[in-house]
């Protein structure tokens, strides 16, 4: 611990040291345990019930509370009326906004386009900080691999590499160059580690991750928010090989602090600190205490574990003062950081009618690029108003302001929703006439009754758009499914409404990739919307009418159905893979066959080897073509760069952007490596009937793995690559990695 206290001197500014050290060396011990408290304090009267605490030096954060008059008065308390005047940290969820939403996490994945997801965390920051909220637990960059888990809604998709990238963002768009900015928040990266991999996609469950895929899947993405200087990093409620994350001194302390020299504050998840017992690794509250402490958790977030008992624990020597004054350290310092001891109120201006309009076309902008466009048969998308009479507009999503926001919105103002309804009738003006039928009441609704006057509203409109998915608490944290098929009676209404015959369009507004297969046959395009958030309605309205051009690709694997989750493009090889060929499905088995174990591979007789939409995928408006893939070289060395270019050709009559993502797979390694790893991609509009030349390099830390021997490092050796628009297709190239070559 004494190395860790050092490190954490060495990375502040002598000035704040000092400081922190007379603070400290002032401080009581109930003083020091004070600060490691965060308590609940959502009650509307929590200025008046924590006040004495708050004086006592007992609270160092809250949680949940955003009147900005309650949070004045209790910040009041603490720097006015307790003996040494530390001020508090104010925490709360701002996940995809405050009071204007963007698109969910995953949504905001879709878009690949980080500099996007840096202004949305910014705008959020902004938002939250004129409530007083100073702390945010975002961003969630779990990788996850099952979509029946509720938080798929909140993580960065399936890759690691994407996600470290798209988290970095966040994390800077939060925290910006110096977070003690009043309209910034410091950010929380969670949940520490492997939370995303639940046995089951059942919330809160036991995982089982292999080293080699902690090192490689799952950590690399905290690394990433660490690179962006992530204030926070908050503890998995998960059981991790047998130690929950929340007690784990091999991943809190060997890799956060002794690998990483991670230096900020580790925060417990909500109790888990306490849920220690419920797990059954300790007896008591006291023995969760010291367990955590020892592990490396500075803040206790409610459960009151700390407070109730380390006192004692350092009575007896179990917890020594050291550690203590270590974590209290780590507390203090995000609190300078943020400014706190020079302006505790942080007052950011009052939001203007501007500042608001600037924040609903940002997060416009975000759903536009958020939604996916998984199928567009016969080009029925974009519709076009000339050559449209009458529209019909279907389904328990179509107006749906709440539900479209979304999990993880306490605070959204649902007044600044735009529905699709709303947009599409201001889009289609006087001369398209819109038939409007709910037809179900809810996402879970199975009740028929109003399908008659769908399907006549459907036969006698032009078009049929269709709104579907599941409504906003379907998905999010403990709102996990088993069955990942559109819910309720949505499958017969897609399958009534298609027998009136019109082209009909589905739009899905989900918290996590549905089973779509059963419908997918009978819709002529789909638009995967995710929940996009206050401006779904306009970005929605903006796509089906082509005044925007769908760009984004998925985060995340679809599967066709349940039985084959997990799915995931960057797999093991296995030694067995399936082939096209190779394949079998339970139709194509004669009758009595015999049974053999030659040439058999890896796949379901009921599902074959693929998804339904591969990682990566999305479609256009317009066609894209690769063409001219180029490599500097074919050997490189360790000192090397590796140049890659290809030639793109938007060759349909839309400007439009792609994707475009590089892949790369090492053929043979000390470990078995994936068939495929996203290394790079970037986001490249092309005007209609325009090439362009997009430009890659790799370097030796691009190859790098986390290796048998648990070194982090590239290995020489045939590597093959990809360029393209999905994770499934691409232009392919071979290079090799040499240890005798040298430029
Ligand atoms: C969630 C965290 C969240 C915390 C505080 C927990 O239940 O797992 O992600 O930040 O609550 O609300």
């Amino acid at each position: 611990m004494a190395d860790a206290l050092d490190r954490d001197h060495e990375a502040m500014p002598a000035s704040t040291q000092t400081f922190i050290e007379t603070l400290i060396s002032r401080m009581t011990l109930r003083e020091k345990i004070g600060q490691l408290n965060q308590i609940n304090a959502s009650e509307p009267d929590a200025a008046t019930l924590y006040a004495d605490e708050v004086r006592c030096g007992g609270i160092t954060a809250i949680i949940n509370q955003v009147d900005r008059t309650v949070i004045d008065a209790l910040q009041k308390v603490a720097v006015e009326e307790s003996r040494l005047g530390i001020p508090l940290l104010v925490g709360r969820d701002v996940i995809h906004g405050f009071e204007t939403i963007a698109p969910l996490p995953i949504g905001q994945a879709s878009s690949w386009n980080p500099d996007l997801v840096e202004a949305c965390a910014e705008r959020a920051a902004l938002d939250a900080g004129r409530s007083g909220v100073n702390w945010t637990f975002a961003p969630m960059v779990d990788i996850c691999r099952d979509p029946r888990w509720g938080r798929v809604a909140e993580c960065l998709g399936e890759d690691p590499y994407l996600a470290g990238q798209l988290g970095a963002a966040m994390v800077r768009g939060f925290q910006g160059q110096d977070v003690s900015d009043p309209g910034r928040i410091a950010a929380c990266a969670k949940h520490f580690v492997g939370y995303g991999a639940s046995e089951g996609g059942r919330d809160y469950n036991t995982t089982n991750i292999p080293e080699n895929e902690l090192r490689n899947i799952f950590l690399p993405p905290f690394k990433a928010c660490l690179d962006a200087g992530v204030a926070s990093i908050m503890t998995s409620f998960g059981d991790f090989d047998g130690v929950p994350a929340t007690g784990n001194e091999y991943l809190l302390d060997q890799i956060l602090r002794q690998e990483w020299g991670f230096d900020g504050v580790v925060v417990s998840d909500w109790d888990a600190i306490h849920q220690l017992c419920v797990h059954g690794i300790t007896e008591t509250d006291c023995d969760a205490a010291e367990m955590s402490a020892r592990a490396g958790v500075d803040v206790d977030m409610v459960s009151r574990s700390y407070s109730d008992h380390l006192e004692t624990l350092i009575e007896s020597g179990k917890v020594s003062l050291e550690q203590v004054d270590g974590m209290v350290a780590r507390i203090l310092g995000l609190k300078v950081a943020l400014g706190l001891f020079n302006d505790p109120y942080r007052r950011v201006g009052e939001e203007t009618t501007s500042s608001r309009n600037r924040g609903l076309d940002l997060v416009k902008q975000a759903a536009i690029e958020s939604v996916v466009l998984l199928k567009n048969d016969e080009r029925q998308l974009p519709l076009t108003t000339s050559k449209l009479n009458s529209l019909a507009v279907i389904g328990p999503m179509a107006d749906a302001p709440m539900d479209q926001l979304g999990t993880w919105v306490f605070d959204a103002d649902v007044s600044r929703s735009i529905t699709p309804l709303r947009a599409l009738r201001d889009r289609a003006g006087d001369n398209v006439k819109i038939r409007h039928v709910e037809a179900l009441d809810t996402t879970r609704s199975r009740d028929t009754r109003a399908f008659g006057d769908a399907v006549a509203a459907a036969a006698a409109s032009d078009a049929v758009l269709l709104f579907l998915g599941e409504e906003a608490i379907l998905s999010g944290e403990a709102h996990c499914r088993a069955d990942i098929s559109l819910p309720g009676a949505q499958e017969d209404l897609v399958r009534a409404v298609r027998a009136a015959g019109k082209p009909l369009i589905g739009i899905i507004m989900a918290g996590r990739p549905l089973t779509l297969e059963p419908v997918l046959d009978d819709l002529d395009a789909v638009l995967y919307a995710w929940h996009p958030g206050s401006m779904a309605g306009p970005a929605l309205a903006d796509l089906i009418f082509g005044d925007a051009v769908p760009s984004a690709k998925l985060p995340v694997t679809f599967p066709k159905m349940v039985g084959q989750i997990p799915i995931y493009y960057n797999q093991k090889n296995t030694g067995r893979p399936a082939t096209d060929e190779s394949v079998c499905l339970i139709d194509d088995i004669a009758v009595g066959a015999e049974q053999t174990s030659f040439g058999m591979t890896a796949f379901h007789l009921d599902a074959g080897h693929k998804p339904l939409f591969p990682f990566g995928f999305g479609l256009s408006y317009t066609n894209f073509e690769y063409s001219d893939l180029n490599l500097s070289r074919d050997v490189i060395g360790r000192q090397d760069c590796l140049d890659i270019s290809v030639s793109l050709t938007n060759s349909g009559q839309v400007d439009a952007t792609e994707i475009v993502q590089l892949y790369i797979r090492d053929r043979v390694g000390s470990v078995t490596r994936p068939v495929r790893e996203l290394k790079k991609f970037t986001r490249i509009k092309i005007a209609a009937g325009q090439s362009r030349t997009v430009k890659f390099q790799l370097t030796e830390n691009d190859l790098a793995f986390t290796r048998r021997d648990r070194s982090f490092g590239a290995e020489p050796g045939r590597f093959d690559l990809w360029v393209g628009g999905d994770s499934a297709s691409g232009l392919e190239a071979q290079f090799a990695l040499r240890e005798d070559v040298t430029t």
